[in-house]
C-alpha cells in the first residue's frame, strides 16, 4: 500500500497537499478547517505589521468560463495581502497551534524594503511557533505599488538580499514564493538559494487582464468602472506553471540538491499533483480550487493520487519525484530523434505529416493541424 507521507526541509505532512497562502488561509477559523479536512499543510494568508495600509475593493475577483461546459478555468485578482491586524494574526496563529500542534502551519510574511521590519516579523512569527516561513515576492498587484511584492522578486539581488535579512534570523525552514512574471525564474531561484533559502514555491499569480465586457466596454474586474491588471490563476495556469517548475527543479538537481520546490498553479486533482510530482516539487499547494471546491477536496486529491502510484507500484513520493525530467531536451535532439526513429521504421511517408511548411493545404487544414498534436 503506498504512502502519501513525506518529510519536507524536516517538516513531516501526512500527504503533499498545502492550502496555499490566499483566502483559503485567511484566518484561524478556516485555517482551521483546513486541517479537519486533512490538507497535509496550511500556508496563511500573507501577513505584514501594518495591515493599517492594505485596503481591498469588491468586486475584486474576475473568472474565464469554458464557452460549453462554462467551467471556471481561469480566475483573476485585484486582492491585497491580509487586511487583519498583526496583534491579531499572533492570537489565531497562536490558537492553532495550540490545538493542532502536529500539523504544520507556515506563515507568508511580506513588507517593504527594510531590514528591521522583515527581521521583526519573522522573530515574532517564530516565537509563536509557525513551522516554516514562505516569503512573499510575488503579488503582482497593489504592492508594487509600496514596492513590495513581486517589485521585489522580479530583481534577484533584492531577492537574495531580503532573503538573507530573514535566513539571518529564523530557525525554521524558509521558501521564497516565486514571481512568473520575469524572463527567467531560474535567476530567482538561484538568488534565493544562495541567500540560504531551504526551498522555493512557484507559482504565483500571472499578471493578467481578465477581459473587457462588451456591453459596458468596462475592463473586469470593474470597480467603479475602472480595474488595474491583477494575478491570474486556476487550471488556465497549469502549463505554465509545470514550465517553470520544470525550470527550477534543474536548477535544484543541477546546483542545489538539497533544496526543495512546492509546486503551485491551478493543481485541482491527484493528477494534477502527480504531474507536478513527476516535475520534481516535494509538495504542491491549492489555492483558486478551494475557491472552486471547497476543503473537502483533499480526501478525493489523495485518493487520485495513491490510485495513480498503485498503476504504477511506486511505494512513496520520492519513487517518482522528477521522474518526468528526463524527457526534456532540446527542439535540435528532437529533430535527430525523429530523423533516426523514422530511418528505422521506414513508415514516415505512410504518415499524414507535414514535414515541410509547404505541404499545408487550405482544405485540410484543421485535419492537418490534428494529426501534428497526435505525432
Ligand atoms: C484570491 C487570491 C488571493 C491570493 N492571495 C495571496 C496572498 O495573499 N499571498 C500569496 O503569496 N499568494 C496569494 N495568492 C496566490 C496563490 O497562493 C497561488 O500562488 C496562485 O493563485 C496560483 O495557484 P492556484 O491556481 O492554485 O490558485 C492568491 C490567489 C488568489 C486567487
Amino acid at each position: 500500500m503506498p504512502t502519501l507521507e513525506t518529510t519536507v526541509n524536516g517538516l513531516k505532512l501526512p500527504n503533499p497537499f498545502v492550502i496555499g497562502s490566499g483566502p483559503p488561509g485567511t484566518n484561524g477559523n478556516v485555517i482551521g478547517k483546513a486541517f479537519d479536512e486533512g490538507w497535509g499543510a496550511v500556508i496563511c494568508k500573507t501577513i505584514s505589521l501594518e495591515a493599517d495600509k492594505v485596503t481591498n475593493v469588491q468586486p475584486r475577483y474576475a473568472r474565464l468560463r469554458a464557452r460549453d461546459s462554462k467551467e471556471i478555468i481561469g480566475w483573476e485578482n485585484i486582492e491585497l495581502i491580509s487586511d487583519r491586524s498583526f496583534d491579531v494574526w499572533v492570537e489565531e496563529l497562536k490558537a492553532v497551534k495550540d490545538k493542532y500542534p502536529d500539523r504544520i502551519l507556515i506563515a507568508s510574511i511580506m513588507e517593504e524594503f527594510n531590514k528591521d521590519a522583515w527581521q521583526e516579523i519573522t522573530e515574532r512569527c517564530q516565537d509563536l511557533g509557525v513551522d516554516a516561513f514562505e516569503l512573499n515576492f510575488s503579488c503582482p498587484h497593489g504592492l508594487p505599488e509600496r514596492k513590495m511584492g513581486a517589485a521585489m522578486g522580479e530583481n534577484p539581488e533584492i531577492l537574495e538580499e531580503v532573503s538573507g535579512w530573514v535566513n539571518e534570523v529564523s530557525k525554521v525552514p524558509v521558501w521564497a514564493k516565486l514571481t512568473p512574471n520575469v524572463t527567467h525564474i531560474e535567476d530567482q531561484t538561484r538568488a534565493a538559494f544562495r541567500a540560504e533559502c531551504e526551498g522555493v514555491a512557484a507559482i504565483n499569480t500571472i499578471r493578467s487582464v481578465l477581459g473587457v465586457n462588451l456591453d459596458t466596454l468596462r475592463p473586469e474586474p470593474s470597480v467603479e468602472g475602472y480595474t488595474t491588471p491583477g494575478g491570474y490563476s486556476s487550471r488556465a495556469v497549469m502549463p505554465i506553471a509545470l514550465r517553470m517548475c520544470m525550470e527550477i527543479s534543474k536548477v535544484i538537481r543541477e546546483e542545489f540538491p538539497d533544496r526543495t520546490l512546492s509546486g503551485i498553479g491551478g493543481i485541482e486533482t491527484g493528477e494534477d499533483a502527480a504531474q507536478f510530482i513527476l516535475l520534481g516539487a516535494d509538495t504542491v499547494q491549492v489555492c483558486t480550487g478551494v475557491m472552486k471546491f471547497g476543503y473537502r477536496m483533499v480526501a478525493d486529491m489523495c485518493e487520485q493520487l495513491l490510485a495513480f502510484m498503485e498503476k504504477h507500484k511506486f511505494e512513496t513520493l520520492d519513487d517518482f519525484k522528477g521522474h518526468s525530467l528526463q524527457y526534456f531536451t532540446t527542439h535540435s535532439d528532437l529533430v535527430a530523434r525523429q530523423a533516426q526513429a523514422r530511418a528505422d521504421a521506414k513508415s514516415a511517408k505512410d504518415k499524414k505529416m507535414i514535414d515541410a511548411d509547404d505541404q499545408w493545404s487550405g482544405d485540410d487544414f484543421v485535419d492537418q493541424s490534428d494529426a501534428l498534436a497526435r505525432g
